[in-house]
């Protein structure tokens, strides 16, 4: 990364900075219902080589191109001014800006092995490397939290994406061996110790290889379903409700609404169930959790798909504990809990079905909870 930066602009990089992609393991759409969830960070990281500038010009590179992605002053952006993959890192000193910190410009080189498109937060992974990046070269001492909403916010704002904050949290507050308790309406969240390989337990992620993409207005119309429904119960968000409201919920919502509200309402109660589980050192008993949950997406949600289905139902036929579709929906990955005598053979079967179903083969590959984002050099 140093010499590849040394490279490009003639100058030693200030250090370097990493931020892990995610798997969600349950509470899923829950987080822009004020809710609860329960990622992990992911081995696979974005990494940022930087440095800071003395006038007002942003320069981006990246390992993945040739030529710069961006070259532009700070006072240029602007929500729309750029289009391309470059919106996030390019949003994030935006929204720095924004928040009132008072930065100039920086030459970042980038790098990353999170896959794109696969449900794995690649775009939260590139937010929040450039954001550790900035806070440590500019001293502005802001928190993991607080800088994860600022990629929220750059999200939202700069690159047009109506994302909830579970990525940007997970991928900036995450610890290796913990999975992150988001409590998103307190803004609080907790480490729960979370080490399967320790009860002989494999994580495996399938990536579907079935692109999704969260601008495209589907993700939007969910998110403002749950609004309206929460609107019309009086309610300030969705998390406001238990399952003993459902009845009650039933008879004052729009048919067409309650499965939105059946599936947020039982999810955050299974992030409840998942967290006594993992406290009370019973992981396997996350599996039918977390089997549940892809029920709920894929027919109360309704953002499953084919490929995302036959991933579920092989690894169960082949003994899986548990398995679901993780993020945002319509396809990415899909992550499977299984003893780990078993998910060879999972991995098998799961690749033979695909080939049998005429699909694109999926990615497989076995992971642990790892670190958040942080200065690495
Ligand atoms: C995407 C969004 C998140 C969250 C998930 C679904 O990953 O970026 O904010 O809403 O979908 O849980």
């Amino acid at each position: 990364m140093k010499e590849a930066f040394r490279r490009i602009y003639g100058a030693h990089p200030e250090g370097v900075w990493a931020a892990p992609g995610r798997v969600n393991l349950i509470g899923e759409h829950t987080d822009y219902n004020d809710g609860f969830a329960l990622p992990i960070a992911i081995p696979q990281h974005t990494l940022v080589a930087a440095r800071k500038r003395q006038d007002d010009r942003l320069r981006l590179h990246s390992a993945q191109g040739d030529g710069p992605v961006l070259d532009l002053r700070v006072t240029q952006l602007t929500p729309g001014a750029v289009t391309t993959w470059a919106a996030y890192p390019a949003g994030v000193v935006w929204a720095l800006r924004e928040a009132g910190h008072r930065l100039g410009g920086a030459d970042l080189h980038i790098d990353s092995t999170v896959p794109v498109g696969a449900g794995l937060s690649s775009s939260a992974a590139l937010e929040c490397a450039v954001a550790f990046a900035y806070n440590d070269l500019y001293d502005l001492n802001l928190s993991a939290p607080a800088l994860a909403l600022i990629c929220q916010r750059a999200e939202n704002g700069f690159a047009g994406v109506p994302c909830g904050a579970m990525d940007q949290l997970a991928s900036a507050c995450c610890t290796a061996g913990a999975a992150l308790h988001l409590d998103i309406r307190a803004g609080s969240h907790e480490q729960v110790p979370f080490a399967p390989e320790a009860q002989g337990l494999s994580l495996l992620v399938v990536d579907t290889r079935v692109k999704h993409d969260l601008g495209d207005g589907a993700y939007a119309a969910l998110r403002t379903g749950c609004e309206r429904a929460a609107s019309l119960l009086g309610l300030e968000a969705l998390r406001d409700l238990t399952p003993a409201d459902l009845p009650r919920a039933a008879r004052a919502l729009p048919a067409h609404l309650l499965p939105l509200v059946r599936h947020v309402v039982k999810e955050n109660a299974r992030v409840t169930h998942a967290v006594s589980h993992l406290r009370a050192g019973h992981l396997a008993a996350l599996g039918s959790i977390l089997t549940d949950g892809h029920a709920s997406l894929r027919d109360d949600f309704r953002i499953s798909c084919a490929e995302s289905d036959l991933v579920v139902d092989t690894a169960l036929a082949y003994g899986a504990l548990g398995a679901r579709m993780t993020g945002g929906g319509f396809g990415g990955s899909v992550i499977v809990l299984a003893e780990e005598g078993r998910a060879e053979g999972i991995g098998v079967a799961v690749t033979t079905a695909f080939r049998a179903a005429g699909y694109q083969l999926p990615h497989l590959f076995p992971i642990t909870p790892a670190a958040g984002a942080r200065r690495i050099s």
